[in-house]
């Protein structure tokens, strides 16, 4: 039996281009899917309102979470970067927030179901895609190959093992932003935190009989008839860190007793009037406003460049 090398620590490794992560993205969903998102390409776009409770008020100057409600464009997807992936597969959920603040100016907060990242870095991101690609004899990843990268990244095996849930629909599900922000006060005190959103229908999957029932546009059509009924309604729960709680390392959770406070109320009402224009937007967990800073957790960084450059190759239909 052969010992997998042991992965280099956290930060000790170039950071990669751009170009080479997307390009390993592609290489692992079978794309490149031209005009398509390298990653979450399926999906499909809502609007509503965000209502902040008041609770963050005096923790960040972040005007949507303190002042007036502001209206909000959400995206919902799959994870996945082949855009035919059925729904019914068991892969983690996207959700893109966008608030449209006063002034033309905008935030955005873009999560996914599942609490912990697969990756602490964007080199251990990139080696993790390039085990997964698929065989060319099965088009499968070869498992042995994945089983290497998971013995020799111990720190991962729990994230990458995780079981997404395939939900009931896109309103049943958790969505965390996984990564660590800064809120700033009126006073410039600094103080870290984590995003999740709770949905007011409660965390609801389906079993793996059911799911695999399920026709391959099934959460498009269940969120349409959930809204038909009533608007959808989620909670913006944020976690507040204590003293030797990780920033940078978005593959580990913090504890779930940290205090917590409920941040306001997004409810969606209707999809958008233009799908089209909002398929081809980009979302950035960058895009962020006075008030709401990045932490120092590498991957947060390199999410811009990569999000960019995907965002270049599908504008010109590539
Ligand atoms: C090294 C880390 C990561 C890389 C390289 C990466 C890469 C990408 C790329 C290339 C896209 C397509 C962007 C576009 O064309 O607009 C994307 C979309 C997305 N990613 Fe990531 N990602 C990373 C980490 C994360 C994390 C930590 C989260 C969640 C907290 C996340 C959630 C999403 C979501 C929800 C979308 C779809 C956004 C939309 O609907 O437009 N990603 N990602």
């Amino acid at each position: 039996m052969s010992i997998p090398a042991p992965a280099p620590a956290a930060g000790t490794e170039p950071v990669p281009s751009a170009a080479e992560v997307v390009d390993s993205m592609e290489e692992m969903s079978g794309g490149p899917f031209p005009g398509q998102r390298r990653s979450s390409a399926r999906g499909i776009c809502f609007k509503g309102t965000f209502e902040p409770s008041g609770d963050a008020a005096r923790l960040t100057t972040a005007s949507h979470l303190r002042d007036a409600p502001v209206p909000v464009t959400v995206r919902f997807s799959n994870s996945e970067g082949n855009p035919d992936v059925p729904d019914g597969a068991p892969v983690t959920r996207g959700m893109a927030v966008r608030f449209h603040l006063p002034d033309g100016e905008a935030t955005d907060l873009v999560a996914l179901s599942v609490p912990r990242f697969v990756a602490s870095t964007p080199a251990e991101f990139l080696r993790l895609t390039r085990a997964l690609r698929p065989d060319p004899g099965t088009g499968q990843p070869d498992m042995a190959r994945v089983r290497a990268f998971v013995a020799a990244h111990p720190h991962l095996a729990e994230p990458i093992t995780q079981q997404p849930p395939v939900p009931v629909g896109y309103g049943t599900l958790a969505y965390w932003a996984v990564h660590t922000f800064v809120w700033v006060d009126e006073e410039s005190v600094r103080r870290p935190v984590r995003y999740r959103w709770e949905p007011a229908a409660g965390r609801q999957a389906l079993t793996p009989k059911d799911a695999a029932r399920q026709a391959g546009d099934y959460l498009t059509d269940e969120f349409r008839r959930r809204l038909a009924r009533a608007p959808v309604a989620f909670a913006l729960r944020v976690q507040l860190a204590e003293e030797d709680d990780p920033t940078a390392d978005p593959s580990v959770a913090w504890p779930e007793q940290r205090r917590e406070i409920d941040a306001g109320r997004l409810v969606i009402t209707a999809p958008v009037d233009d799908q089209e224009r909002w398929e081809a937007e980009a979302f950035s967990p960058l895009r962020l406003t006075a008030g709401i800073e990045p932490s120092d957790d590498p991957v947060l960084a390199f999410r811009a460049r990569a999000y960019a450059e995907s965002y270049g190759r599908r504008s010109r239909q590539e």
